[in-house]
């Protein structure tokens, strides 16, 4: 049997890694320093399960999930027996410090230490802190029960083991963990999503778009495409001879829209062959036509299923 998961802290994060958790099969030990959260946290729980239950996404009923969520006054009783604590209080580096050396004086010296946080850096919480070589950063997508990327940062003292643990755990719990080596701000996901909305601000500031232009190009071409691959994916398949034959057809046209905006950013010879190497190791160009054909079947199914779900207009 395995050792619960204790959640700190049951505002929207909270009460979403307690589905993802319970959902999996684990008791979860839920706390909120404010006690007239955790009955309004269980009511959340309870109306997602029913949602999720709805739309045939459980194994089980709402309520067998339900009932391995406990609710826990002290935050010592919350930790006892945990194994992973999930930090999911507010985005205030001052606050997470003082809770991690709280945590740290909670918990035995096995126990992950994993912080929510969407934009600190471990060093911002964690390198005083006495139980540091425990502590990372655990990233989830909101709602991590609907969106299963997890994004591990490790801080410069955290213990390798620590991470492997964490990277164990999180799989279990159906998410797909992606380790970031380097502390930096934004981590993967949201310097991707950083990069977008920075040129729609200046599509937007210079005329060139409305904003309900740009959320229909995305609705209508990015969006679908990157629900099932991503952009050197996308590229690769986009263009014959893949990812090296697009660099050189596209690459002089991206790096002039990036100085356009003060950014020389070039996709130089070797960076592109790192890029085109990894490719290749995903898939060989002997297979890429039919990893098109797969592609274009995928944008069928996806637009097969917004008909059938949301009517023929699903795109307007
Ligand atoms: N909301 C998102 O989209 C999102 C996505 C990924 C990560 N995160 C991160 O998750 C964390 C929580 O965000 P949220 O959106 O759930 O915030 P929230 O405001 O919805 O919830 C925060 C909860 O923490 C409680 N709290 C206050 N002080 C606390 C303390 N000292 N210890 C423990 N709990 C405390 C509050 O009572 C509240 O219930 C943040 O670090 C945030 O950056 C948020």
């Amino acid at each position: 049997m395995t050792r619960p998961i204790a959640v700190v802290g049951a505002g929207a994060i909270g009460v979403a890694f307690a589905i993802v958790f319970a959902r999996a099969g684990s008791q979860v030990a839920l706390w909120d320093p404010q006690r007239d959260r955790l009955p309004r946290a269980m009511d959340d729980v309870r109306e997602r399960l029913e949602m999720l239950d709805s739309f045939h996404l459980l194994e089980e009923s709402a309520e067998t999930v339900l009932s391995r969520i406990s609710t826990h006054a002290e935050l010592s009783e919350a930790v006892v027996e945990a194994e992973l604590v999930q930090e999911c209080a507010p985005e205030d580096a001052a606050a997470k410090l003082e809770l991690f050396d709280r945590l740290a004086g909670l918990t035995e010296d096995h126990v992950i230490l994993a912080s929510s946080s969407s934009a600190l850096t471990p060093g911002r919480y964690a390198h005083e802190c006495v139980a540091r070589a425990r502590i990372l950063g655990a990233h989830p997508a909101n709602p991590p029960y609907l969106l299963p990327l997890i994004e591990l940062i490790p801080g410069t003292h955290t213990d390798s083991l620590i991470v492997e643990r964490a990277s164990e755990i999180y799989r279990r719990a159906g998410l797909s963990p992606v380790l970031v080596p380097v502390e930096i701000e934004g981590f993967i996901m949201n310097r991707l999503q950083g990069a977008v909305l920075r040129e729609a601000y200046c599509l937007v500031r210079d005329g060139v778009a409305s904003v309900e232009d740009i959320d229909t190009v995305m609705r209508t071409s990015l969006g679908p495409r990157w629900s099932f691959m991503g952009p050197f994916e996308t590229v690769d398949l986009n263009t014959q001879g893949g990812i090296t034959e697009h660099a050189r057809r596209m690459g002089p046209a991206y790096l002039r829209m990036g100085e356009f905006r003060g950014m020389r950013e070039e996709w130089t010879p070797d960076l592109v062959a790192e890029v085109n190497r990894q490719r290749r190791n995903i898939l060989p160009l002997s297979q890429w036509l039919q990893r098109v054909h797969w592609r274009d079947e995928q944008l069928m199914r996806l637009n097969a299923l917004k008909r059938e779900r949301l009517g023929p207009k699903a795109d307007e």
